[in-house]
């Protein structure tokens, strides 16, 4: 019989465990809520990224799935062949006014839209300067465009400024940082980064999956919280998280969005959105203009949540946002309390090694606008006994 060429897998697999950072998905088995059932059981659920409750909003709902009626389950194409609707242009129209662009792109999915996006602009005579915390659908962006990549300390605005100024001043680059950083939930410094990218002529490029429909007037985004309209060449966006649904998308000029249509490599090789989705998308726009006190509540939520665990004496480390990281250092320990809040009856999913550094493990919380005192207050009081059993609080 001829031996698995695949079995050093098993042997990586089996190390994980070994460590304690084996996951197993965790199976959602109702729908995505606040307060929900995984693994058949009941939790309240600080895991998702659904921060203003649109997976099931009724609108989004119904818009949904009168688009199925009207257009089917699927686009059938790439965008560039026979996949472009209506709906898809409509919803790229309503984008950019939202956001006050000349343009949006949608793509599949925020990962694709980053990938895609740096890729294509840059060749392997460019470089971009990125912060060391910056997503992963950045930094994979970074190696496929070939470009030369640096990276700068986290937030370290000087840095960055000399990478830059050392650099010749005839050679491309692009200047990027998430709007929120996703495990820590702290603010990338725009303004400050503006500037730099002004002074030496980068492009600048801000990733805002995680602020989009949460910073910023009805979710605009980070862009609109720091008023640095015009000052920002790409800003990239997700419908994954706030918006509910799904997909990612780049707003700026109309050049640079008709040179993502002809070069954005998954805008060009993969198929578009089924309609469902899009439909999903343009009634989630209409959520944020018309009903902002969705998003007053998520902030709500978000204060008091954070209070209560700093309260309670975590490190949540820097976080400005409605995700809050309890940073207990060891990958097993942050495993081992977030199964033990599982158990407790609160979903938050520990986050280790490669996702973050080795000894800045952590379970991360993100709290939404559908979550009630009563929920939040259950889940402090889980974390408060947990902290205790496990000797992260004293
Ligand atoms: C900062 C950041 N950018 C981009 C993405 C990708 O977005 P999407 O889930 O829409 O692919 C994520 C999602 O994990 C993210 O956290």
């Amino acid at each position: 019989m001829r031996a698995d060429p695949l079995s050093f897998l098993s042997l990586e697999l089996g190390a994980m465990k070994e460590a304690g950072l084996y996951r197993r998905l965790r199976i959602l088995d109702d729908e995505q809520k606040a307060s929900t059932s995984f693994d058949h059981r009941s939790v309240v659920n600080l895991s998702s990224n659904n921060y203003l409750g649109l997976t099931t909003h009724p609108t989004l709902r119904t818009r949904a799935i009168e688009a199925i009626e009207r257009f089917g389950v699927g686009s059938g194409s790439v965008r560039t062949i026979a996949g472009t609707m209506a709906i898809h242009m409509e919803l790229e129209r309503r984008l950019a006014e939202f956001k006050k662009t000349e343009a949006v792109v949608v793509f599949q999915s925020g990962f694709t839209a980053n990938a895609g996006t740096v890729s294509s602009i840059l060749t392997k005579d460019d470089v971009v300067v990125s912060d060391e915390l910056n997503h992963a659908s950045i930094i994979d962006g970074c190696r496929l465009s070939r470009a030369e990549i640096k990276v700068f300390p986290h937030k370290d605005v000087d840095a960055a400024r000399r990478i830059v100024a050392a650099l010749p001043a005839a050679q491309r680059k692009l200047l990027i940082t998430d709007g929120v950083f996703s495990m820590d939930g702290d603010l990338g410094p725009l303004p400050a980064l503006c500037e730099v990218a002004e002074e030496f002529g980068c492009i600048m490029m801000v990733d805002d999956a995680h602020a989009s429909g949460v910073f910023g007037g009805n979710g605009r985004g980070t862009i609109d919280h720091f008023n640095v309209h015009g000052r920002v060449d790409v800003q990239v966006g997700t419908l994954s998280k706030a918006i509910g649904a799904l997909g990612g998308y780049v707003a700026g000029t109309k050049s640079l969005i008709e040179f993502l249509y002809h070069r954005a490599r998954p805008f060009l090789f993969s198929t578009s959105h089924p309609p469902a989705v899009a439909a999903a998308c343009l009634a989630a726009i209409d959520v944020l203009l018309e009903e902002p006190h969705i998003i007053d509540r998520l902030w709500e939520n978000t204060r008091f949540f954070k209070a209560g665990l700093q309260r309670l004496g975590f490190n949540t480390g820097m976080s400005e946002s409605p995700i809050t990281p309890v940073i207990v250092g060891d990958g097993a320990l942050a495993m081992r309390l977030s199964d033990r809040l599982f158990d407790a009856g609160v979903f938050a999913q520990g986050i280790a090694f490669p996702t973050v550094a080795t000894d800045k493990a952590r379970v991360r919380t993100i709290v939404t606008a559908t979550h009630t005192r009563e929920q939040l207050q259950f889940a402090l009081d889980a974390f408060e006994r947990t902290g205790h059993e496990l000797g992260i609080l004293q």
